[in-house]
């Protein structure tokens, strides 16, 4: 079969499709047919070499791409999965020679959920990182009052802003102008980007928020939104500001949960939560695709198809 892979670090031309085994699942896993992979940051930060040089991937001969799959499963003996059935899953170990940027993928059956029903698998394959990221982001925060949510037009903070509003939260949502009426459409208030952002937040809310999900890395310009006492979720390594004000200070890290994955599924079919599909390419144009994340702007994420 093939697969997109990484040798050697640098821009979207080190991308190389190359044949490999086809993987065999051992007791626990599954081998799912991929029918989509969304490209999302982490993939072009792992190409470029950026995961290796903060030290977080260690120096590998190959890299697999792609955190995020749906498609068909192949082989699920005993998994609780039928042959055929329609699915959606998160590859979560960093480093490994395989990623979802590939025609198979065997993964943990607890890292699989049923695909959500009436969407497409470009639509389906959208959703587990940043969806995961997002509700583990949030299940970090104690508060019932009011969250900022930073970059939240991007797939993860669109997702925060969903979840937290229907968790019953007041949001309040940071992003572009050219943004206001996505953000609002997730049920948020609406601050534009841009400098002084805690005094306009705090003008929104007085005394500051209860809690920020920083997905935007904005870090103490975020930090000043929340009152003292409140709780901050950082989404990177280094992202984190340090916790002036009794703020606690938290980091979200992903983890694959088909079981919480399944829940998410639900709540698109429901309209709780957007699939957002910026495009969609073959799997032999992922260097296309990263040209596309890297130039910014995008609103949804572009899709491979094998
Ligand atoms: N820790 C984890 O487990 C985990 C998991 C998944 C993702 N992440 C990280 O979370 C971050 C967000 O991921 P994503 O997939 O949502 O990225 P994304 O889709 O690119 O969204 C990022 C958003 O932030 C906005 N933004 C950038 N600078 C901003 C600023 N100064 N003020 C307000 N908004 C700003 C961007 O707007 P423009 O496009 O207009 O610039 C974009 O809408 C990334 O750093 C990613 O690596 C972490």
């Amino acid at each position: 079969m093939r697969a997109v892979v990484v040798r050697k670090f640098g821009g979207p031309e080190v991308l190389e499709s190359v044949a490999v085994p086809v993987p065999e699942p051992g007791p626990g896993q599954v081998r799912i047919r991929v029918t989509a992979a969304a490209v999302n940051p982490v993939d072009v930060a792992t190409r470029a070499g950026w995961l290796t040089e903060a030290g977080v991937i260690p120096p590998r001969e190959v890299l697999g791409l792609g955190w995020d799959v749906a498609g068909v499963v192949e082989i699920g003996s005993g998994s609780g999965f039928r042959v055929g059935d329609a699915v959606i899953g998160l590859r979560d170990r960093i480093a490994t020679p395989l990623g979802a940027y590939a025609e198979q993928i065997v993964l943990d059956v607890s890292a699989v959920a049923p695909a959500p029903e009436g969407f497409s698998p470009a639509e389906a394959a959208t959703l587990p990182l940043n969806a995961l990221t997002a509700a583990q982001a949030l299940d970090l925060v104690e508060t019932d009052g009011t969250v900022l949510v930073t970059g939240a037009a991007g797939a993860v903070g669109g997702y925060a802003v969903a979840l937290a509003h229907a968790r019953g939260l007041r949001v309040v949502a940071v992003a572009s102008g050219g943004d206001e009426a996505l953000v609002r459409g997730f049920g948020a208030e609406f601050v534009a980007r841009g400098p002084a952002l805690g005094d306009r937040v705090r003008a929104l809310v007085p005394g500051g928020v209860d809690a920020v999900l920083d997905t935007a890395l904005l870090g103490l310009d975020a930090l000043e939104a929340v009152r003292g006492g409140g709780e901050f979720v950082a989404f990177a390594a280094g992202a984190a500001p340090i916790p002036l004000r009794g703020v606690r200070v938290r980091h979200v890290w992903i983890r694959a949960d088909g079981a919480r994955l399944a829940e998410l599924a639900k709540l698109t079919e429901t309209g709780v939560l957007p699939l957002r599909v910026a495009g969609v390419l073959p799997l032999s144009k992922a260097a296309e695709a990263h040209e596309r994340l890297a130039a910014g702007g995008l609103r949804g994420r572009i899709v491979l198809t094998p």
